[in-house]
């Protein structure tokens, strides 16, 4: 690692960049952020590490999700603790089918900073740079909303500690404690088609708990079930490089603004940037590979970022769609194979399976959602391996953006109530329905 540094990337091309007006500005806000205390610390980023390590070796689950994009005005309490509530309950009924411990990951604290695929938007004759995230600029469609603000950057890193901190209070505070999951309950859900099955599930494990405890004499260990980890796209290269640390006990490099950063998949060129920033952290990283990655390239990726075979270190989330994953995650599964390393491989069934309705809105059918899943199971199964987790854009919020579910959303519905700016997430009962409908394919 002798010729990387946290900005040793700037000699790449980097996809994605932004463009602002002002370099002072933006020198000024890096300069403060990097000397800010970091969000995580490298012995939490290092235990999430070992239990990654687990999951690739079929030993534990990872459960990733939340939204798309976070939002700056929706650092509330009510959607924090909701979203915090549904990975939860997921969790519990993950832990109950799959009789194994489920790490949660958040895709949040951090998660403001979006790829777009074009640079600018035209509306009646107007052009505007597009919006890319609370971290980068604002929705609204005007010049000042859509300029590129360097001071985003610290409102992005104050809100990602805001949350941070709440959720770790509500952890720690019991509130995740699985001898109280009726905590975990939303008010909206109590008339939800999978209400008496999750109620079912939570008492079974709350009988076996007490079972445990009370005849056998066993504690359950309280860590074991509070941990929460945060992940987001690194996307936006100056910010994460201004938060990455040398830290103890090793003085690696780590990225301290999330415990678990991950390559978008516009943004995986092995000769880019992107690469060669996560190349040098000492994290658990992923990389998103989507259906027009060959296998040469996957390869290529990684030997680049696990080039000692670290346990934990890299995660693989194919997000290939439901009809392609059939034909393209055989000829990935036996190319990583060939380079003697272990990943663990997870699946997003959200991005490959995203189209538009003739009305014009962005969604996703959770029949296609489920169908790929099945076919990640048993793909990996019959190639000799497992799928080690799954990765959910999500809310605890009772919206309408995804089609289909227990109550079959159809394409009026949609407008009653969408709220996502990028990516239509799962509501709160399709999240908790997928969530039982997976533990059969388990
Ligand atoms: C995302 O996770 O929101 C995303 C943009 O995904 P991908 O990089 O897989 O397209
Ligand atoms: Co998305």
């Amino acid at each position: 690692m002798a010729d990387w540094r946290p900005d040793s990337w700037r000699g790449r091309p980097a996809a994605q960049r932004v463009a602002y007006d002002s370099v002072v500005e933006l020198v000024q806000a890096l300069a403060e952020l990097s000397s800010l205390p970091p969000l995580v610390t490298s012995w939490e980023v290092e235990a999430l590490k070992r239990q990654l390590a687990e999951a690739a070796m079929g030993r534990r689950f990872l459960l990733q999700g939340g939204d798309c994009a976070e939002r700056f005005d929706e650092c509330t309490p009510r959607i924090i603790t909701n979203r915090l509530k549904i990975l939860l309950q997921m969790s519990l009924v993950l832990v109950h089918g799959s009789n194994k411990p489920v790490i949660r990951v958040g895709r949040f604290a951090g998660q403001y900073a979006k790829p777009r695929s074009e640079d600018f938007e035209t509306r009646d004759g107007v052009t505007l740079p597009s919006w890319r995230g609370d971290l980068v600029n604002r929705p609204g469609f005007t010049a000042d909303e859509r300029r590129a603000d360097p001071r985003l950057l610290l409102r992005a890193y104050e809100r990602s500690a805001l949350t941070l901190n709440y959720v770790r209070a509500l952890v720690r505070g019991g509130f995740a404690n699985l001898h109280n999951p009726e905590n975990w309950d939303l008010d909206f859900a109590q008339h939800s088609p999978a209400a008496a099955e999750y109620h079912d599930i939570a008492r079974h494990v709350t009988e076996a708990l007490a079972f445990t405890e009370n005849v056998l004499g066993v504690h359950a260990g309280e860590m074991e079930w509070v941990d929460f980890f945060t992940s987001h796209e690194g996307l936006h290269l100056d910010y994460e490089g201004a938060q990455t640390h040398r830290a103890p006990p090793s003085e690696r490099w780590y990225n301290l603004a999330s415990h678990f950063p991950w390559i978008g998949m516009r943004t995986a060129d092995p000769d880019g940037a992107h690469v060669e920033y996560f190349r040098g952290i000492a994290n658990p990283i992923a990389v998103k590979v989507g259906a027009g990655m060959s296998p040469a390239t996957v390869v290529k990726l990684v030997e680049i970022l696990d080039p000692d075979d670290e346990a934990g270190r890299l995660t693989l989330i194919h997000r290939l769609g439901r009809t392609r994953i059939g034909e393209c995650l055989p000829p990935l599964i036996d190319a990583v194979r060939s380079t003697g390393r272990r990943v663990l491989w997870c699946c997003d069934p959200m991005h490959g399976n995203t189209f538009t309705t003739a009305a014009g809105t962005k969604t996703r059918h959770f029949d296609d959602i489920l169908g790929e899943l099945e076919q990640a199971f048993a793909i990996h199964r019959s190639h000799g391996g497992y799928l080690g987790g799954v990765h959910f854009e999500l809310t605890g919020e009772d919206v309408t953006e995804c089609l289909g579910g227990a109550r079959n959303l159809r394409d009026v519905d949609l407008a009653r109530a969408y709220r996502s700016e990028v990516d239509p997430r799962l509501n709160y009962e399709q999240a908790l329905e997928l969530a039982m409908r997976i533990t059969r394919f388990m």
